[in-house]
């Protein structure tokens, strides 16, 4: 368990890397750390100098919390992200969430990559989040669960307007203007490691899932409760496998490979969405 104190500690150390003060926390999923190399006035400082910061062991994942200027606003984006499947805790993989609010950030977007339930999604496509399902989450694994702190968040969180409105439309707007293919949808998380069976993904979909992935449900719970504004966009980085007569197979090669499409198209929809901010 962490306290008010550590999230202030680990801010102030990454306070005194630069001097540049972030308003817009940035999560830079699976193949796409990248879009932090365009920043001006860039700052790295790698977790493991951040105290209570969870190290990235996945590849893909650079590890380093990138401080710079983009798109004329002051970003702190996190090249890398720690997922529960790599064995830590739901407050270690929401630690960095509670720093960045620590920072005095009020609006963070999030990224991932994510598998193409819905059969109108191609792979390099992007899908914002409207809405998620967080079938861990419903069972109890979940980073509110345990005792609340009041000075943090409520106890009981409303999760209808999670993926805040007019990000999304801004979002939207700026993908028809630049002609990027962006959908909207229903983001379904699930803890991982594995990749989901056939049959899972046909429940996925009746269940109203259009894109699957194992990670930002819990960053999202955390940000919410803490108050901030959130958008979330999936890079779509393979189609999910929904019957077993095929010699197909879900691998982490080819989420990365895709992220060399999606980072192009994020850039420019997070740029569009950054210079009108805020909205
Ligand atoms: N399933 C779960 N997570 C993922 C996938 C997938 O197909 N692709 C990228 N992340």
């Amino acid at each position: 368990m962490y306290s008010r104190g550590d999230y202030q500690r680990a801010a102030e150390v990454v306070q005194s890397h630069s001097d540049l003060r972030p308003t817009i926390g940035l999560i830079l999923g699976s193949g796409l750390g990248k879009l932090a190399d365009a920043f001006n006035e860039r700052v790295s400082v790698p977790y493991e100098r951040i105290p209570g910061w969870p190290l990235s062991t996945v590849e893909g994942h650079q590890g380093q919390l990138v401080i710079g200027e983009f798109a004329g606003q002051i970003i702190a984006a996190q090249q890398g992200r720690a997922h529960f499947y790599e064995g830590y805790s739901m407050a270690e993989v929401t630690f960095p969430i509670r720093v960045m609010k620590a920072l005095g950030i009020g609006s963070l977007l999030l990224t991932n990559a994510a598998g193409g339930l819905n059969p109108r999604y191609q792979v390099g496509d992007l899908m914002l989040l409207e809405d998620h399902i967080n079938l861990p989450g419903m069972a109890g694994a979940n980073p509110l669960m345990g005792p609340n702190d009041e000075t943090l968040g409520p106890r009981f969180l409303g999760m209808s307007q999670a993926y805040d409105r007019r990000l999304r439309q801004r979002a939207l707007d700026v993908a028809r203007e630049r002609d990027i293919p962006l959908h909207s949808g229903v983001y379904f998380g699930l803890s991982g490691p594995f990749f989901e069976t056939p049959a899972e993904i046909r429940m996925i979909r009746a269940l109203g899932g259009d894109a699957v992935g194992m990670s930002t449900v819990n960053e999202v719970l955390a940000a919410r409760h803490a108050g901030m504004r959130v958008m979330a966009c999936s890079g779509v980085t393979n189609r999910a496998i929904d019957a077993v007569d095929t010699e197909l197979e879900t691998n982490h090669e080819e989420v990365l490979e895709a992220g060399e499409i999606i980072v192009p198209r994020l850039t420019t929809i997070l740029k569009g969405l950054l210079s009108n901010f805020p909205i």
